[in-house]
């Protein structure tokens, strides 16, 4: 029997090649798993009306982890338009599969380390190290939204807000609204974990990202918390910036920063961001983490233009597979996976098209497989 049970969600897309090639290297490190694969993506919508199947949210529920390569989301009528006739005219919603996974497992922490490999020609400057801890189940993802607006909240809103002046008479079917919801349980967790991954790994400071002059509520919420937490890591220190702010000086010297916390939006942004710095998207790994199960994923999505052509870089899935090993306590595993891949990197010989090169998904897989 194999000592972890691990669900392989290819998902859509270059999901699939880029879980091929997480694999080959996933082997030569001599991982001893068995690898369950799930359904989910755009064929079971397009089928079955639901991208994440019940089986597959079953399977979740008795794995050791999951690998999960990307999924193509659509607006929600070009989704409808794509349903099999048999589901045409059902109400069905299109929500994403990931989001929905990571509420319903209550996979609260988004962990996004962006580390510049030696060597790479795409790192923005050499030697950034940042690490984004991105609050992954509420804020503005909580999924309350409203398109057309109930007259009953209309009402509501009318006596208890005081909204925008063009606000006053507006008909429910000219207007929607989503809710950003923050919790004090899902903030305090989310910034604890930050500060606790300082503690654990010598880190100098965690930065709280926000918009608390004008998102009083909820950003002013998150950052009130922040600061009662910092005061629990005295060797830590805190400081805080606003989300506009933030793009800008880190792009302006990225060396200011260390840990980042953020809502789960202001999260996705800078994750993007500083995958950038360090190469882009196909450097950009990333943990859905809960308390019990975790699910790791690239940060890129599906890019349908090149599926099929195994031409998309598998070091963001690699490097993700590398945090699983992590989080299951593999901890020498992964280190060898991870400087397998930075060896790649610095020789510079084998490189895919985002790299200015040729190589194939699966030759730079076998690559860094090769190195270990
Ligand atoms: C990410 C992605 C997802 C998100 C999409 C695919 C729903 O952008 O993981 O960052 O917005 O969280
Ligand atoms: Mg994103």
């Amino acid at each position: 029997m194999s000592k972890y049970k691990i669900a392989y969600l290819p998902g859509d897309g270059v999901g699939v090649e880029v879980l091929e090639a997480a694999k080959i290297v996933l082997d030569k490190a001599g991982f001893d798993a068995e690898y369950i694969h799930g359904d989910i993506g755009w064929e079971f919508w397009c089928k079955e009306g639901d991208a994440f199947p019940e089986r597959t949210v079953e399977l979740l529920k008795n794995v050791d982890a999951a690998l999960f390569g990307a999924i193509t989301s659509k607006p929600v009528k070009a989704a409808q338009a794509e349903l099999v006739p048999e589901l045409q005219g059902k109400g069905l919603v299109y929500r994403s599969p990931i989001v929905r996974m990571r509420q319903m497992f209550d996979l609260y922490t988004c962990l996004r380390p962006c580390k510049g490999y030696k060597g790479n020609s795409l790192n923005f400057k050499e030697n950034i190290d940042l690490v984004i801890f991105r609050e992954n189940t509420e804020g503005m993802y909580s999924g309350v939204e409203f398109n057309p607006v109930p007259d009953e909240l209309i009402e509501l809103l009318s006596k208890i807000s005081k909204p925008f002046a063009h606000f006053k008479g507006i008909p429910g079917d000219q207007f929607a609204i989503s809710c950003k919801i923050n919790t004090r349980k899902g903030s305090e967790r989310i910034i604890r974990k930050a500060f606790e991954f300082a503690k654990q790994f010598n880190r100098k400071k965690v930065t709280v990202v926000h918009k608390s002059n004008v998102v009083r509520a909820t950003d002013g919420l998150f950052l009130e918390i922040a600061k009662e937490v910092a005061k629990e890591y005295p060797d830590i220190k805190m400081d805080d910036a606003n989300i506009d702010a933030i793009t800008m000086w880190l792009l302006k010297n990225p060396f200011n920063y260390d840990v980042l916390v953020a809502p789960n939006l202001f999260g996705d942004i800078i994750s993007d961001l500083c995958a950038q710095m360090v190469g882009g998207l196909g450097f950009g790994c990333s943990g859905n983490i809960g308390d019990k199960l975790a699910v790791f994923e690239p940060t890129h999505g599906s890019a349908p233009k090149y599926v099929g052509m195994y031409k998309v870089n598998p070091i963001a899935t690699v490097l993700s597979a590398k945090m699983m090993l992590e989080w299951l306590g593999e901890k020498e595993k992964a280190a060898v996976i991870e400087n397998a891949t930075a060896k790649v990197i610095e020789e510079g010989k084998v490189k895919t098209y985002d790299m200015g090169g040729i190589s194939t998904t699966i030759e730079m897989a076998k690559a860094i497989a090769d190195k270990i």
